[in-house]
């Protein structure tokens, strides 16, 4: 823990994280995700040392899901058993809410019990986030309505807006791999979208990067065929954002043109705008047949861009033909990626999503251990 190459812990940043949930990495400032990072950085380095950080003994750490997972879902287990709390993975397809339980009592009843929650609700757009920030109300009223001191942060492990563990886990890695906390600065990194047979991905994933790596002076190209744009905030978000912090930000609709003298690379899935919008209404009406039919219907219109693949020729485009292959996983391998770059990334995409349970952990020790700064020292 005494690592002298290690980020500086920013007390006062720290100070202002405690009790915090993070549902949009927007709605934390610059300087508290560095600290966040920070701490991150020496979780991993003393995990990685073998040292044991049981910061929350005997803590229970909620985990709410309404999609499929295999690393976030793992990653906030792992996290929270690392800091001695006892993870309850729910799965919200078994929950009342399919009988339509709010989600402010939802959060009331599974925040009666937890010390912290993590909520992953991504599929449909407009209702996710919203979801997550009434669950966080529920627990807040219930504590405030019983005098329950306890503090019960609210974690997005992904939802239609952004996916900020799975961002911050790549913004990590990102600095890790080019060696500093500035790494990102001046960086060309073209996110793209890319063909997918599997299933209309959510937005989140790209809205979350255009509006992480803006803020730290990133130049950003987003690539995506028509149709398949993100939320209009988001993008003006990006915008204003690499105007702010001296980078850039340009959509284009040519994946040739993201890759171009990139450093790094994210191409990905993600489903066509108009269809997604259509889903919530057939969601909202439990209609399954339409919901089935909207996601022929989506991966008829990818199959228009099989082309759209992160491949040895695109990768050839790229700074010195050579940058880092990135993906939240799982990739389809054949159509967003040629087997070539993800054989030859493998390792890479791994470290890559190494970051999560550390970023986990920080996200609970922040909101959750008052003296902090103290106890990494
Ligand atoms: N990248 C990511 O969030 O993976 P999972 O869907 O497996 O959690």
């Amino acid at each position: 823990m005494d690592d002298d190459t290690l980020p500086p812990l920013d007390a006062d940043a720290l100070a202002r994280l405690y009790g915090r949930s993070l549902l949009l990495t927007t709605d934390w400032s610059a300087a508290e995700l560095d600290a966040l990072l920070a701490v991150a950085a020496r979780l991993r380095a003393r995990d990685q040392a073998g040292g044991a950080a049981p910061l929350l003994p005997n803590e229970l750490a909620y985990a709410l899901f309404f999609d499929a997972s295999t690393r976030t879902k793992s990653a906030w287990a792992g996290a929270a058993a690392r800091l001695g709390m006892q993870p309850v993975i729910v799965d919200g397809a078994s929950t009342q809410v399919s009988h339509g339980e709010t989600a402010v009592e939802t959060g009331a009843m599974l925040g009666m019990n937890a010390h912290a929650m993590g909520v992953r609700h991504d599929l449909i757009l407009g209702e996710g986030n919203s979801f997550m920030r009434e669950v966080k109300r529920g627990i807040d009223d219930y504590l405030e309505a019983t005098a329950d001191p306890r503090k019960v942060p609210v974690v997005n492990l992904q939802c239609d807006v952004d996916h900020p563990t799975q961002t911050l886990a790549d913004l990590a890695w990102l600095r890790e791999r080019f060696g500093s906390v500035d790494a990102v600065r001046g960086m060309r990194i073209g996110v793209s979208w890319a063909y997918s047979p599997s299933y209309a991905k959510p937005l989140s994933v790209p809205q979350g990067l255009v509006t992480l790596l803006t803020r730290f002076g990133a130049e950003v190209t987003l690539a995506h065929p028509e149709g398949y744009r993100l939320m209009e905030d988001r993008v003006a978000v990006a915008a204003e954002q690499a105007a702010a912090s001296g980078g850039s930000f340009r959509v284009v609709d040519d994946m040739d043109a993201a890759f171009v003298g990139a450093a790094a690379v994210y191409p990905k899935s993600w489903g066509p705008y108009e269809l997604m919008l259509e889903r919530v209404a057939a969601n909202a009406r439990r209609d399954a047949e339409a919901l089935r039919a909207i996601e022929r219907r989506a991966l008829e219109r990818n199959a228009l861009h099989r082309d759209w693949i992160c491949d040895e020729r695109r990768m050839g485009l790229t700074a010195g033909g050579d940058a880092l292959y990135m993906h939240c996983l799982p990739a389809d391998i054949g159509a967003e990626v040629s087997p070539g770059v993800m054989d030859r990334h493998r390792v890479n995409v791994a470290r890559e999503a190494n970051w999560k349970v550390y970023v986990i952990m920080a996200l609970l020790a922040v909101a959750k251990v008052p003296d902090l700064v103290n106890r990494m020292s």
